[in-house]
């Protein structure tokens, strides 16, 4: 069984479904179980410190599996490794490169140099135009609902005005957990789909088991949309602990956040604090369990292969059984 579409077949790959990259979750045991089952296994840059253990995680990968793999890297300058980053991945030939956040038209350049695919995340149109203008391959799609740094746009808007707008190859992310949500996606016109939450109740995941639980015991009301984990809003699984971290903004800060530079200062901090710093910090997605609104619709924990299998399963029937 196998999906044809310009996604798959860029890659060469038998599943139009990528294991979207997440911090402190993505691990090379999920790149490599998501590459061998079929779709892309990714992981953030960042996931791998210092600069040497991410370049021997390139290393191991491509040890494990000979099948494509992508990385994520912040591309702002907030992130003082990413040229070191970019570097090692050109250099070990990585297939695909993910951007977040900034401009990422020197790393499109350079990848095109040595025949690595550039996708770009994108929120909405003006950013996906200027990425699409700068030549990257595809758009990641995050629409509202999305794990981690959701977009603020629903899918059903974002992803056939993306499909009009730029002729490439548009990933569809945010809350796709199952084969309905393949073949919504599909239906307005995307290429593949980008899954983070559903593979977080994954065994390969090498999590707390906590979170496993939290994510298939979660409903969609249980997510919380939130700046105050690392200064950008995010979506997270309302527990204790984010409730720990203060949901509502003091009289002080809600009146400094109103002047724009001392708002942006505050969430740069925050996010560098978050992104940048020790990895065990006090609040980290260690912590605090980022989830898309999907959540409700998962309630066990399977293997990679067998979330890929059961998607691509239920996309071909839920295809037959449309009206
Ligand atoms: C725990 C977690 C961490 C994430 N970390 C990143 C990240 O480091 N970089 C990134 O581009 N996206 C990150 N994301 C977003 C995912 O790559 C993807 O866009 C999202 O999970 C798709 O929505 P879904 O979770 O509803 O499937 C993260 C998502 C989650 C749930």
């Amino acid at each position: 069984m196998s999906i044809k579409t310009e996604f798959t077949q860029q890659f060469d790959v038998r599943y139009p479904i990528i294991c979207a990259p997440m911090f402190l979750v993505s691990s090379v045991k999920m790149v490599v179980s998501a590459s061998e089952a079929g779709g892309v296994g990714t992981f953030p840059a960042l996931n791998y410190r210092p600069i040497e253990r991410y370049r021997q995680t390139i290393k191991e990968i491509k040890s494990l599996t000979a099948k494509p793999f992508g990385i994520n890297i912040i591309v702002q300058k907030s992130n003082k490794y990413q040229y070191k980053q970019i570097e090692h991945a050109l250099e070990e030939k990585v297939p695909l490169i993910i951007t977040s956040l900034g401009n990422p038209k020197e790393v499109i350049r350079l990848s095109h140099e040595v025949g690595t695919r550039v996708y770009c995340d994108v929120v909405g149109f003006e950013q996906a135009k200027k990425v699409a203008d700068l030549g990257a391959d595809g758009l990641i799609a995050v629409g509202f609902g999305a794990g981690g740094h959701a977009g603020d746009i629903s899918p059903l808007a974002l992803i056939p005005n993306l499909v009009r707008m730029v002729k490439l190859p548009i990933i569809a992310a945010g809350s796709i957990v199952d084969g309905a949500g393949m073949a919504a996606a599909f239906a307005l016109g995307a290429s593949a789909v980008y899954m983070g939450t559903r593979f977080i109740a994954s065994k390969e995941a090498e999590i707390a088991e906590e979170y496993k639980k939290a994510i298939t015991r979660a409903v969609s009301e249980d997510i919380v949309n939130t700046d105050r984990v690392d200064g950008f809003p995010g979506n997270f699984i309302r527990t204790k602990e984010l409730e720990a971290v203060g949901l509502e903004k003091g009289l002080i800060e809600e009146i400094l956040t109103k002047n724009k530079k001392i708002k942006r200062f505050i969430s740069l901090s925050r996010a560098a604090r978050s992104l940048f710093g020790d990895m065990d910090s006090k609040v980290s997605y260690k912590t605090v369990y980022s989830a898309g609104h999907g959540v409700g619709l998962i309630d066990t924990v399977l293997s990679i292969q067998e979330i890929m299998e059961k998607t691509v399963r239920e996309y071909k029937e839920t295809k037959a059984k449309l009206p």
